[in-house]
């Protein structure tokens, strides 16, 4: 290994998520090595409470490693290594629109599933292009490793519209679940040898084994997961444990009765059980207030009582152990180590029988090449079926935004499996256009 040390930008500074990710990363120097952190957001007031915060925790835990946050692109952007992107365009207010819009009109709404998902797939693709070109411009050499939502749609449109960009999209999720599986096996998350194959938030595991002895753990967990889900015992990370996230992780058993030989990804509720959570919703207090009430209001209090007492010795910011993909990820990358990760990846033939120019979810080896993806075979109907649904959605909002088109965004949110006809549809995106007025291409 050289003796490189990296400067990382973490664009979306102001993200609940940026504490969690900076303490995870000093807690792993030794094998990602840091020159500087460097906080990028369009919201300096947002940001600066975090960054006034992190600039104590450095100063305190890791005082080599130099510091700053911004809101100039340039200086953000210039002579790094890592781009860590998670930003939210349109941020809380928005996630908020995107769910009640559709339960109005008696339909999913969720961040990144159904008519929620494109409308903030709308927004999140200008986002997302501008900060590409910052790092384009500034560091042409740069990775980005983004996990900004829709990451299907992002990761879409990053192939159209960006396609020689370093830009990796992934997803947490099959990481929570997979450490959710390694509990319910008594093993651990680095134990466990998967294959998997899907689009983001979308898939199923075809296979869980020992990565040292081989033992196949794929029949204890069908029968696990078909009676429990992936409830556990133990209480595991600091995210997804709401009482909604629980309930979400249960539901994954009735997900496997339409397929018991594989393991789900819990995001197939929505589409799979489209009437179950819309019965489970309040549209006066959707997913966006819990967390609002939940993980803003702790990250952010925690943030103003360090720097009330100028000091973070208390323990007030948590490491987000659930992010150590994103330094696995970056290490991947630097050294060339051929780790197999999931990522989102455009398909050509990784599934056999699948569009080549699919954005999907699968096994990678990932080196100083970027994300290779491993073969996955052939896939059944039932869930090719699915997947060609979803994939065409993902693709015809990508088609809306570029050519602004109004009927391309019909036909989207009109062929989502949890939209009931085009009258729905087309009172959900009647009222969607007003709400993202500030955000989205004006459609024609
Ligand atoms: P948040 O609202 O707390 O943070 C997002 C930040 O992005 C805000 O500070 C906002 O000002 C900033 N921002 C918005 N537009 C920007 C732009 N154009 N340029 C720079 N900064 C911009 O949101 P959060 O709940 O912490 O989530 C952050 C993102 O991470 C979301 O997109 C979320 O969906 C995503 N996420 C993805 C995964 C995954 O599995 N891929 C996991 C967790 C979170
Ligand atoms: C999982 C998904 C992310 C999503 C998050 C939402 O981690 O993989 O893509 O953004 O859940 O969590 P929240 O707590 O904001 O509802
Ligand atoms: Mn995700």
């Amino acid at each position: 290994m050289s003796d490189k040390k990296f400067n990382v930008v973490i664009a979306g500074g102001g993200s609940t998520y940026t504490p969690g990710i900076v303490k995870m990363m000093l807690q792993h120097t030794d094998i990602f090595p840091l020159e500087s952190i460097t906080l990028y957001d369009n919201d300096a007031e947002r940001q600066s409470i975090l960054g006034e915060a992190l600039e104590i925790v450095i100063r305190e835990d890791a005082p080599e490693i130099k510091f700053s946050y911004t809101t100039d692109p340039e200086k953000a952007f210039s002579n790094k290594d890592f781009c860590m992107a998670h930003i939210r365009v349109g941020k809380y207010a928005m996630r908020k629109l995107d769910e009640q819009i559709p339960l109005k009109y008696g339909v999913v709404g969720q961040e990144t599933c159904g008519p929620g998902g494109i409308a903030y797939g709308m927004r999140s693709i200008t986002g997302m292009l501008e900060i590409i070109d910052y790092m384009d411009k500034y560091s042409p050499s740069c990775w980005m490793l983004n996990y900004s939502n829709p990451a299907a749609i992002v990761a879409e449109a990053c192939r159209v519209l960006r396609p020689n960009s370093k830009v990796i999209n992934i997803c947490d999720m099959p990481v929570g679940t997979r450490r959710r599986m390694s509990y319910i096996v008594g093993k651990k998350y680095e134990d466990l040898d998967v294959r998997y194959f899907g689009l983001n938030h979308f898939g199923w595991w075809t296979s869980v084994k020992d990565i040292h002895t081989g033992e196949d753990y794929l029949p204890k967990l069908l029968e696990y997961v078909s009676k429990n889900g992936y409830l556990t015992q133990k209480a595991i990370d600091t995210q997804h444990m709401d009482a909604s996230w629980q309930a979400t992780h249960r539901k994954a058993a009735d997900l496997m009765k339409v397929e018991p030989k594989f393991l789900p990804n819990t995001y197939l509720k929505y589409y799979l059980y489209p009437d179950y959570v819309v019965e489970h919703s309040d549209i006066n207090h959707t997913r966006a207030d819990e967390v609002i009430e939940g993980r803003e209001k702790t990250v952010f209090d925690a943030a103003k009582e360090i720097v009330k007492k100028g000091t973070a010795t208390g323990g007030e910011f948590e490491v987000d152990n659930h992010a150590e993909f994103i330094v696995s990820l970056a290490r991947a990358l630097a050294f060339n180590t051929h780790e197999i990760m999931l990522c989102i990846v455009e398909n050509k033939g990784s599934i056999e029988n699948f569009d080549d120019d699919a954005m999907v979810e699968v096994p990678c080896i990932v080196g100083h090449n970027g994300p290779e993806p491993l073969s996955q075979g052939k896939i059944p109907n039932f869930e090719r079926g699915l997947m060609y649904e979803q994939v065409s959605v993902e693709k015809l909002v990508v088609e809306a935004y570029i050519e602004k088109s109004y009927l391309k965004l019909l036909q989207a949110i009109s062929l989502s499996k949890m939209v009931p006809s085009v009258d729905v549809a087309q009172k959900i995106l009647d009222d969607l256009i007003i709400a993202n007025k500030e955000f989205w291409p004006e459609l024609h």
